[in-house]
């Protein structure tokens, strides 16, 4: 028997919802549907949705929106049909908490299958996908290894490339590199990427490829699934040739004790006014699954949240990820600082 332990912002629903946690091994009030609110795109998670719904028989119903998450689901209230939240970046998964629209949840597959650094310690968020922030390097190039504190070596003057510091990615890195080594080791640091620089932080994470592919650059910083997107890419387009340009290797944190490699996340939440509360917690644990996520790695060359899982030839090329033991919710904690950091030294001026 399946066991569903839903704690007191449900409890506090009333009946129903009490009869449904003491019941007898009844988790569900039987109306088989959830309904999902992603700001993904939802061609790149239907293929696990569908998976789930074979798996479960329950429905998903997907709305897609693309800004204002939380906005809207707040506007919704207490009647909102939200009953999973999903997104990217921790830093949106956290706001989602600060705004008041998750629950907690408590679930043993979802604890035992994902490490305490990639959940909320009340269960209010969890992550599904792990998404590597990775240098791109020019194909010849002979580099091995590398530390994202190698950005600011002089040596790359004029030879880096990167898009806006004030992105959800790159602000991200940098609150990193503040919680490991405090903010002035940071500002220095990001004051001689910026020295480096090949042309203006702008443009996307593919841009990087395009423009070492264009001789504009030797080496930049971008996430490690579009490796796998341009380098699986139809041959001809311009992305399989942006993709065949470069090769990527994970940079580590040079102070960082497991010499780790910067991550961000995917992930979801239970809405606070789920409707369906139980099928979302049974949704969740399957997207954490080896099923679904091996349609992660497949689908959108995303790092798995558990081990064992099949990955594409051209993630297993750049070599085991070892992920920076730095929490999640440290670099969340820091987003602000990171961002005025970025403003104070002018990085993408
Ligand atoms: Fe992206």
């Amino acid at each position: 028997m399946k066991k569903l332990l839903l704690s007191w912002p449900f409890l506090a629903r009333g009946g129903a919802a009490l009869a449904l946690v003491f019941g007898t091994g009844a988790v569900q009030a039987n109306d088989p549907q959830v309904s999902l609110y992603t700001t993904r795109e939802p061609a790149l998670i239907q293929p696990m949705l569908d998976a789930f719904t074979r798996d479960s028989g329950i429905k998903v119903n997907t709305v897609f929106v693309k800004d204002g998450l939380l906005e809207r689901v707040r506007a919704e209230g207490a009647r909102s049909p939200a009953d999973v939240l999903m997104t990217v970046d921790i830093g949106n998964l956290v706001d989602l908490v600060d705004g008041g629209v998750t629950q907690p949840v408590k679930s043993a597959v979802l604890e035992q299958t994902l490490p305490a650094n990639l959940r909320d310690p009340g269960g209010q968020w969890f992550a599904l996908s792990l998404r590597d922030r990775v240098l791109y390097a020019e194909k010849d190039l002979a580099i091995d290894n590398f530390t994202y504190e190698d950005l600011a070596d002089p040596k790359w003057k004029g030879k880096v490339c990167i898009r806006s510091g004030q992105h959800p990615y790159n602000t991200a890195l940098v609150a990193a590199k503040i919680a490991h080594d405090g903010a002035a080791a940071a500002e220095t640091w990001l004051r001689g990427v910026k020295a480096n620089l090949a042309r203006k932080a702008a443009g996307g994470d593919r841009d990087v490829a395009r423009d070492i592919l264009g001789g504009i650059c030797d080496i930049g910083i971008a996430n490690a699934y579009y490796v796998g997107q341009m380098k699986n890419a139809q041959p001809g387009t311009d992305s399989r040739k942006w993709g065949d340009a470069i090769k990527a290797i994970r940079p580590t944190f040079a102070k960082s004790a497991s010499k780790g490699t910067h991550v961000n996340v995917s992930g979801a939440a239970v809405a606070r006014h789920a409707p369906h509360a139980g099928n979302a917690v049974k949704l969740l644990e399957f997207l954490v699954s080896e099923p679904a996520q091996a349609l992660y790695a497949r689908a959108n060359y995303e790092y798995p949240i558990r081990a064992g899982v099949a990955l594409d030839p051209v993630l297993v090329a750049m070599g085991p990820l070892v992920v920076d033991p730095l929490p999640v919710t440290e670099i969340a904690r820091h987003r602000k600082q990171a961002s005025e950091l970025i403003d104070k030294v002018g990085f993408d001026h």
